[in-house]
């Protein structure tokens, strides 16, 4: 008897360390509930403020990791003396004109609104339109390479490409997704439904670029005895980009120029109108400059063309002219209705 007593109070016992642990275990469980979020913002407003921008000064790695991120720095803002027309080796002469990458990516591809490379080696291998498969980083380099630069294709493995790769992604190391987005590409504009016409960009380039690029766009030399680069870049000309760069496009290149110019604009802060940029582009498409060899080669699903590249074949039964002057909302229209396709360049 007095063990069943026993007994029972001990089950008695045992049943209220359970209740005890099971309030305690429920208790905990609401709590973790809600700490989450709460941890999980104060993170995200953690990485907000701590990622900046890399310095160039102050952030270089150290060693031989840090020689290759200066030597891609290097190559990318001074482009022609190491790998253009400048180079004492002839056979490091890839790029064919005197512009450097940071003319179009500026502040060495650190500026938003300029085709940023900060960010950039996270988007890479991508789906490509002109190439109609996937692309690698490398690759996409070239483009810039055998377009922008008119040149032609550095090898893929060589210290000046990986070089240029371990600068990029230096610069994209711990980007905050939204971050990224920011950077990326080019700011955007309301496409006007009208044609663009490069005497309105004239009167425009007139007044607002002429003063640093010049007549017809041909730039303005370094000031000393040998040629040794431009102060302010060509635009047109022999040493400019080449019809099959992308800013050869009347809306890419409205969209650079939205973000970037006169010099000193922002991307939120622009210093043209969206019509503006529009006219300008135009006009200074009509500059001379290089033919890109094997243009025909380019977008083998002609679907995916831009609408603005300026040359055929393409698709669609819209002039040359058109292509390149605009209007570009029917266009556009045309490829959504007949192939379900939405363009935005
Ligand atoms: C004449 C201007 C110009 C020059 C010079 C130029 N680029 Fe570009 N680059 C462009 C344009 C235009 C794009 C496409 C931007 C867009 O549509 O968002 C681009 C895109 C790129 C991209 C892809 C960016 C992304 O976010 O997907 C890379 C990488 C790149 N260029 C590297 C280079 C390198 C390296 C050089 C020098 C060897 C160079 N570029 C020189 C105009 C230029
Ligand atoms: C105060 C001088 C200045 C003015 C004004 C100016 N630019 Fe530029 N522009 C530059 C410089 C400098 C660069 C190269 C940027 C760099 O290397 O950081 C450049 C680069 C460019 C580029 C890309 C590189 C190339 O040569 O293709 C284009 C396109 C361009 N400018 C167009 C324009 C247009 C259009 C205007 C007028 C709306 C304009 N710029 C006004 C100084 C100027």
């Amino acid at each position: 008897m007095k063990n069943t007593i026993i007994q029972i109070k001990l089950l008695l016992k045992a049943t209220y360390l359970l209740l005890f642990l099971a309030v305690i275990f429920i208790a905990f469980v609401t709590v973790l509930h809600y700490i989450p979020p709460i941890l999980k913002f104060q993170d995200a407003n953690q990485t907000a403020f701590t990622w900046r921008l890399k310095s160039i000064d102050t952030d270089m790695p150290k060693g031989s990791q840090g020689d290759k991120v200066k030597y891609g720095y290097l190559l990318i803002t001074k482009t022609s003396d190491h790998i253009g027309p400048l180079a004492t080796n002839k056979a490091m002469r890839y790029a064919g004109n005197n512009l450097t990458c940071d003319n179009c990516h500026l502040n060495a591809g650190r500026k938003i609104g300029s085709g940023s490379f900060v960010g950039v080696t996270n988007r890479f291998p991508q789906f490509r339109g002109r190439e109609n498969k996937m692309g690698t980083l490398e690759e996409r380099i070239n483009g810039c390479m055998e377009r922008s630069m008119n040149g032609r294709v550095m090898p893929e493995n060589s210290d000046e490409m990986q070089a240029i790769i371990e600068y990029m992604k230096w610069l994209s190391e711990d980007v905050p997704e939204d971050i990224e987005k920011l950077y990326k590409g080019y700011v955007k504009i309301n496409i006007p439904d009208e044609k663009a016409d490069p005497n309105i960009g004239k009167a425009i380039y007139e007044a607002k670029c002429k003063l640093c690029h010049k007549e017809n766009g041909k730039g303005l030399k370094n000031n000393t005895a040998q040629f040794s680069g431009y102060t302010y870049p060509p635009l047109g000309g022999h040493d400019s980009y080449n019809d099959g760069a992308g800013m050869n496009r009347v809306i890419t290149s409205a969209q650079f120029i939205k973000g970037n110019m006169p010099f000193g604009a922002t991307y939120d802060a622009p210093l043209v109108t969206d019509a503006e940029a529009y006219h300008i582009a135009a006009y200074i498409n009509t500059f001379e400059r290089p033919n890109k060899q094997n243009r025909k080669d380019d977008f083998p699903d002609l679907k995916l063309k831009p609408v603005s590249t300026p040359y055929g074949p393409w698709v669609d039964n819209f002039t040359p002219e058109q292509h390149k002057f605009g209007p570009f909302p029917p266009i556009i229209d045309f490829y959504e209705k007949q192939y379900g396709i939405t363009k935005t360049k």
